[in-house]
């Protein structure tokens, strides 16, 4: 007979780009995470003083390697299956600060954010809930190989619609939960059926030059 074995449950990073304390983004991914976990899966949360680096240096990585900061976040990564990102916009953009760890993040071979599925979610006070902020957060990541979801949840007007913890509005609420499960079905048939290329090369119509590729080992 053959004994039925229980599926391992999706392993989701979840991590809020801001460092405070009172952060309305760390308020929102902690909701992210718990439709997650009541969808199945393990949540590992993480705080960016978790991956305190300095500014990205070349000299300083040729002289002492990849910060700790930036090792953990890769660890973080790859000990996932997938994660939930909740970012300020900061003048129309993304946090520099999270560049900055992105940038760091990047230099490992293999490059841990490739083929990672990555769900990119905001709150704000603005009418626009830091929506544009994602949309910049998902140049680097995409350029890194990552599978960013299509659909991103941007909570605006969070100074009213973020009431003790919780999305106030019932309707906005049920959104939100489902593109978190939306999010979470495609990551965890990712899990099951890895259809996407295993291999990163940056530019990959580049006429191949060793002296010029950023490619993982297991490409070239
Ligand atoms: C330097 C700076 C720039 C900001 N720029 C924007 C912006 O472009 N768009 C926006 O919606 N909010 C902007 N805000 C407001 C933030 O969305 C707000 O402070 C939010 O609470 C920050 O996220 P957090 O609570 O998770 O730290 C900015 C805030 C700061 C400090």
């Amino acid at each position: 007979m053959i004994e039925s074995r229980p599926e391992p449950k999706l392993k989701v990073l979840v991590l809020a780009a801001s460092l405070r304390e009172d952060s309305v983004n760390r308020r929102l991914a902690g909701l992210a995470g718990r439709v997650a976990s009541q969808n199945g899966a393990t949540v590992d949360f993480a705080s960016m003083r978790d991956f305190d680096v300095p500014s990205y240096d070349g000299d300083l990585e040729e002289a002492q390697d990849i910060p700790k900061g930036a090792q953990e976040l890769r660890r973080r990564l790859t000990e996932n299956d997938a994660f939930i990102i909740a970012s300020p916009e900061y003048n129309g953009s993304m946090p520099g600060m999270f560049k900055n760890l992105i940038d760091w993040a990047s230099r490992f071979r293999p490059q841990p954010f490739d083929g990672r599925h990555g769900l990119l979610i905001s709150a704000s006070p603005s009418m626009g809930g830091g929506n544009g902020g994602l949309w910049a957060l998902r140049v680097p990541l995409e350029h890194l190989g990552a599978r960013i979801y299509p659909d991103m949840f941007s909570l605006a007007q969070s100074h009213k619609t973020l009431v003790e913890g919780e999305i106030a509005n019932d309707a906005l609420r049920a959104r939100f939960e489902q593109n978190v499960q939306s999010f979470l079905s495609l990551a965890e048939a990712a899990k099951h059926y890895p259809c996407m290329k295993r291999a990163w090369v940056e530019f990959l119509g580049q006429t191949p030059d060793l002296g010029a590729d950023r490619v993982d080992p297991v490409a070239s």
